[in-house]
């Protein structure tokens, strides 16, 4: 099986977030054909990128970013559960994704957005983001409207048909991150 981390996009004190990734860790370990686990940005206490090289170099000095990057690597593919600030993703998820290259390479990865219009934009800015990273993200995504799936914008109450949204996209973000499975051996040389 497939390992998959539902990464958890918001660092805010008092996030959504963290709500909607576990409503979604609930449900994707439910299915029983990957292995799940929630990571949470909080926990590695990332700073604004302090790396001296670029990590496409592969070159990481600090022990927080070695950290991160046996976290990520360790993992086949990713669901970002990402909400909407100022019409992109959070400064944290972005700076997150920017410590690290070759571990996100040749994964997949699908979306999980929440905002006043589901997170529609944040989203379509990290599909950018995900060719310069070689993350193959998947059609099919999870947009929670704040209007329609919180109680006063911040008590999680997703709307029944959600969870089918969140099986579609799960399908998907599976089944490509097994067809990728022989371009990473190969990277490893093992293939
Ligand atoms: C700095 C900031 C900017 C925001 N900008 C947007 C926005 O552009 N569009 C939107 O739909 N919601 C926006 N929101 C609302 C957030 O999507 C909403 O508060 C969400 O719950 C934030 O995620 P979090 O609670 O996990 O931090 C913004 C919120 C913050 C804090």
């Amino acid at each position: 099986m497939i390992k998959v981390a539902i990464i958890i996009g918001s660092t805010r004190p008092g996030r959504n977030g963290e709500a909607v990734a576990q409503w979604v860790g609930d449900l994707a370990t439910k299915r029983g054909d990957a292995d799940f686990e929630l990571v949470d940005l909080k926990n590695f206490d990332l700073p604004l990128l302090d790396e001296v090289m670029p990590a496409s170099t592969g070159r990481y000095d600090l022990p927080r970013t070695r950290a991160w990057a046996a976290k990520i690597d360790s993992f086949d593919a990713y669901v970002f559960v990402t909400p909407e600030y100022n019409h992109s993703t959070s400064g944290a998820l972005k700076n997150a994704l920017d410590f690290l290259y070759a571990e996100w390479n040749n994964k997949a990865a699908g979306f999980v957005s929440y905002g006043v219009n589901g997170g529609t934009r944040a989203v379509e800015h990290l599909r950018l983001m995900m060719g310069e990273l070689q993350i193959a993200d998947v059609r099919a995504q999870v947009t929670l409207s704040l209007h329609t799936d919180f109680e006063n914008y911040s008590v999680f109450r997703p709307a029944a048909q959600q969870e089918n949204a969140v099986d579609t996209m799960l399908d998907q973000v599976i089944a490509w991150g097994e067809a990728l499975r022989p371009l990473r051996e190969q990277a490893l040389g093992r293939g």
